[in-house]
């Protein structure tokens, strides 16, 4: 099991009830059981249902963990569970996954792990009213994941605050390397492209004020 997904885990507490969507292998659902926690694993892929039922028999789990096959929350029953994961998959997957509100009324808990576009992922959480609990960030097998924890409840955040995050030190090295990271991209951008260097340079001013944060 992964570091990732060992963070993941942890983030959900003994009496949650959960739902692991797109859970492919289903090893968050074998975790959480080892934690006595229950966890319902979903996909959108038959096969990738079929090696989650695979590592379930060598777990002896069959019987314990239910399995579903579906497109997000679309023909699930939600009724009688407060939290979703929603790891490995795309900002605009999870968008997809999570754009019915009426789905949402039980959840007060969603951990999100996207590969991509974190800002608008906050963004979009801030928009259906989920405030931004923590966020890690962590590498594992050379991999940088963000996995945010949100709890139900509306949250007005700065403009840096969607973009970067909530102002934690733990994380100065990961925004330093991202900001000489902008500047090289800035360099990289001819100057008749003046959009694109609007925007990156928006962003470099931004994240410099943001990690003054760090030094007061
Ligand atoms: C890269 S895997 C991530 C597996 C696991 N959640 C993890 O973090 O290790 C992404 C999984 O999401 C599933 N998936 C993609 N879109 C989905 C959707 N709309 N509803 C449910 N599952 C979906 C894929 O079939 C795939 O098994």
């Amino acid at each position: 099991m992964t570091k990732r997904l060992e963070l993941i885990a942890s983030l959900i507490d003994e009496f949650d009830k959960v739902i692991d969507i797109g859970t492919d292998h289903a090893y968050l659902p074998i975790m959480l059981h080892q934690k006595n926690i229950k966890c319902l694993g979903t996909d959108i892929h038959q096969n990738a249902l079929d090696s989650a039922y695979h590592n379930l028999l060598e777990y002896h789990l069959e019987k314990d963990i239910p399995l579903v096959l579906a497109d997000g929350l679309k023909n699930l029953d939600v009724s009688n569970y407060n939290t979703l994961v929603i790891a490995g998959m795309g900002y605009n997957t999870i968008k997809h996954i999570l754009e019915d509100k009426t789905k949402l009324k039980t959840i007060n808990k969603i951990i999100v792990q996207s590969n991509n576009d974190y800002d608008k992922l906050r963004f979009f959480l801030n928009e259906l009213d989920y405030t931004l609990k923590e966020e890690y960030i962590i590498k594992d097998k050379n991999h940088l994941y963000h996995i945010m924890k949100y709890l139900k409840g509306k949250e007005v955040l700065t403009k840096e605050e969607i973009l970067f995050g909530k102002f934690n030190k733990d994380y100065l090295n990961y925004y330093e390397e991202y900001l000489l990271k902008l500047k090289k991209i800035l360099k990289n951008i001819p100057n008749n492209h003046q959009e694109e260097r609007k925007k990156i340079e928006e962003e470099i001013s931004l994240l410099t004020k943001y990690l003054t944060n760090f030094s007061n």
